[in-house]
């Protein structure tokens, strides 16, 4: 059993395979954070906290004269606002008298065998069900589950309500969740201002802070900064996760790198505001929050109701930052992405977007489709601008009928011709968003988020729906489902191409309007599961201008999500690095577009933009019909061998090799199988010196004591791993190399 209690010193002691995280009870019940990090003796670590008179820090009541006992120093797990911790809290509750001043103590605790799941909300799961649902705390005879689940109860001391602290541990992913459910057992309605999922505080140690920051068309940048005192937090206010701050934060100590030192993973399964806040307290002690943004949230819980707050699930590696992200990249692979496409070999498929944009019909299509299937291409993607009137981004949102006039035939007969070219079908949504130039904003201006008596905010001249209605919510579900169901269809693109404004739902009365933003999280994830239960064997793919929406949350409900509206591969290097550190490759949507590229209008070689994209889950997206006989045989043989190295791409252990922000002309990246029998070694040359240096990269995941063929040479690991590979000139700018290195048998 991963979770040990010891009773006399109400010691929680939770293990994985690398790591530990332990609370104790103390003697007033308070709930103390004593140790997250590496793992070692179950002993109570609560004796490094100092204790002393903190001046103008305050001293619970119940610590009677001991003026050393102060919330406001002691290392916590669930610090709440109001009673003498002013560091950011956790919690902060309105009462129904109007107060908000809150404590907490130690009532009970639970330990089962099974992870927990939460009602209505992505989580981690230990295992599923016949009907993709995790399987959630169980008997131990029930299955062989190999998560544990502790639930922490803590009362507040007014009673009107209790905290229970959900902790799951995955020992062999080596990750702890965490969640946290208010029930409300006052007879009065509370308000919920601010409810965190995540508290971790440190006691000593000077950290950098790890934050993943963009913008449209070029998210999760990578930064790293020294933690000084005072508070750095990055969120979203926009109703999504958001290109601006991705939900996941690294904390490490300053001289950790790709291979050493210790560091801290905290991602957020959540797809709406979000706040990462890291503090440097007056005692040097760091505290790290994660949860919803309380920015748009007031959340009322009616007498005896629940509220959860989402699921955060958190990582350390005491051998850096690339065996934390690997850390990540198995969890959420096997045990969030959910359904028939998270093990099973996905299509190489060909997107129409960049290609033809809103300007096609049906037989320019059925052209394209002949291309692509002579390409080797597994799946034909239909975006934007096949319904209703949708030649521009203008007008047609929410209208989800078949555009047969521009199609020149029906949705059926154009699935069936792409199917009888040994193609599968794939086709666009954007389910949240309403055109005011559409027959469902001209009948139902209600359903779309405005302010009444104020202009509504557009944004690419487009609204969004108030999903967190249960009648809007059905009406474009049984839209979408008519189409699905008129035709042959494997994939699905639910696109959303704005951030939320004007939050305001006619469903709920003038006190509730706080919860609108979380409701209609909730109201998208309720659709994504109806989504993927009535089309199990659908592929979908997540997107928000392309990485507008790229968090945990929703990789539960889809595998894969579009890493980035530029598909400049220059541009990519960076997006995709900056992804990888806390979302594996198999989940980052990613093209081959055609030269100059759209965004940038930078030219790179075929090959290149082919060694970014099949760092993803590769396909094409430029018109096909436009490339020479030489361009083709070229992404055939790409083709072929991106499905020759699949296994070891998509499955393998990911290792970043250089950082391209700052590599020294050569950036590289490498996948090695877990066993160490092959790699696959990706480089690109990002300048160019003539009568340059030589260039090495140092390989990683080999087996040192192993003998490697590359290129016809052979190599022991260890060399390849200490002495690098001798890498090949580049002839021009933004040349790429793709390097296969291979175990020889053992004699
Ligand atoms: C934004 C997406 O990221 C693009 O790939 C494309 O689907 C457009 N929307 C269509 O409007």
């Amino acid at each position: 059993m991963a979770i040990l209690f010891d009773s006399t010193s109400r010691l929680f002691t939770l293990t994985t395979a690398h790591s530990m995280y332990q609370m104790k009870a103390d003697r007033y019940g308070v709930l103390l954070h004593t140790w997250f990090g590496m793992k070692g003796s179950a002993f109570d670590y609560s004796y490094r906290i100092a204790y002393a008179d903190r001046g103008f820090s305050g001293n619970p009541y119940d610590a009677g004269d001991d003026r050393t006992y102060s919330l406001d120093a002691l290392p916590q797990e669930f610090p709440v606002y109001g009673s003498g911790d002013y560091r950011s809290t956790a919690l902060k509750v309105r009462y129904p008298d109007g107060t908000a001043a809150c404590d907490l103590r130690y009532l009970s605790h639970e330990i089962h065998k099974g992870k927990y799941s939460l009602p209505g909300l992505p989580s981690l799961y230990d295992t599923l069900d016949g009907n993709n649902q995790p399987r959630g705390i169980c008997d131990p005879t029930e299955h062989d589950a190999k998560s544990d689940t502790l639930i922490i109860t803590l009362e507040d001391t007014r009673r009107m309500f209790y905290v229970h602290l959900y902790y799951g541990v995955m020992e062999d992913l080596d990750i702890i969740t965490r969640a946290v459910c208010v029930e409300n057992h006052s007879g009065l309605d509370i308000y919920l201002e601010n409810i965190q999922s995540v508290c971790v505080d440190y006691l000593h140690g000077s950290y950098d802070l790890h934050t993943f920051y963009g913008r449209h068309v070029k998210e999760r940048n990578h930064q790293r900064t020294p933690l000084g005192h005072g508070i750095h937090s990055v969120g979203s206010t926009r109703g999504t996760s958001s290109h601006q701050y991705n939900p996941f934060l690294i904390l490490s100590d300053r001289d950790t790198t790709e291979d050493t030192g210790n560091c801290y993973g905290f991602s957020f399964l959540y797809s709406g505001d979000f706040l990462g806040n890291a503090e440097l307290d007056q005692y040097n002690q760091t505290r790290l929050l994660l949860g919803i943004h309380p920015d748009n949230f007031c959340y009322c819980v009616k007498p005896a109701e629940r509220f959860h707050a989402p699921e955060a699930a958190l990582a350390y590696s005491a051998q850096g930052l690339g065996r934390l992200s690997r850390i990540f990249h198995q969890a959420y692979r096997t045990h969030l992405c959910r359904g028939k496409w998270t093990a099973k070999r996905r299509p190489v498929l060909l997107n129409d977007w960049e290609g033809v944009y809103f300007d096609f019909d049906g037989d320019k299509l059925i052209q394209m489709a002949r291309d692509a299937a002579d390409l080797g291409i597994e799946l034909f993607v239909m975006d934007d601008g096949w319904f209703g009137k949708r030649d521009l981004d203008v007008s047609g949102l929410g209208d989800w009928t078949v555009n047969e006039k521009k199609l020149g035939c029906t949705l059926k007969e154009l699935s069936d011709q792409i199917h009888g070219l040994g193609l599968q079908f794939g086709i666009w949504f954007e389910p949240e968003g309403i055109n005011e130039d559409s027959d469902l904003y001209r009948e139902h201006p209600d359903w779309a988020f405005t302010v009444p008596g104020k202009q509504p905010t557009r944004s690419r001249l487009q609204l969004l729906l108030d999903f967190s209605r249960e009648d809007v919510r059905e009406y474009i579900f049984s839209h979408i489902c008519q189409v699905l169901d008129s035709a042959r269809i494997e994939y699905l693109k639910w696109d959303l191409n704005r951030s939320l404004a004007d939050l305001y739902s006619a469903s709920l009365p003038a006190k509730r309007q706080g919860e609108v933003m979380h409701r209609y999280v909730l109201g998208l994830y309720d659709m994504l599961e109806k989504l993927t239960q009535r089309y199990p064997d659908m592929l979908i793919e997540g997107c928000s201008g392309g990485g507008g929406r790229f968090d945990a949350g929703m990789l539960y409900y889809t595998p894969q999500i579009w890493c980035s509206d530029d598909t400049d591969a220059i541009e990519r290097l960076s997006i995709q690095y900056g992804t990888s550190f806390g979302y594996p490759v198999s989940t980052m949507g990613s093209h081959v577009s055609h030269c100059p590229n759209e965004q940038t209008r930078r030219i790179t070689p075929l090959n290149t933009r082919a060694t970014v994209a099949m760092s993803g889950t590769f396909g094409y997206e430029l018109d096909v019909n436009k490339m020479t006989e030489d361009e083709k045989t070229i992404v055939k043989a790409q083709i072929r061998e991106f499905k020759e190295y699949y296994d070891l791409i998509q499955y393998g252990d990911y290792y970043r090799l250089t950082d391209p922000d700052t590599a020294d002309a050569y950036h590289g990246w490498e996948f090695a199988a877990e066993d160490g029998s092959e790699a696959l070694l990706c480089i690109v040359a990002l300048q160019i010196h003539p009568n340059g240096p030589g260039r090495w990269m140092c390989l990683k995941g080999l087996n040192a004591d192993s003998i490697y063929t590359v290129n016809d040479e052979e190599y022991p690991g260890d060399v390849l791993m200490n002495g690098g590979l001798l890498l090949p000139t580049a002839a021009e700018e933004y040349e790429s190399f793709r390097i296969h290195i291979v175990e020889c048998p053992a004699v």
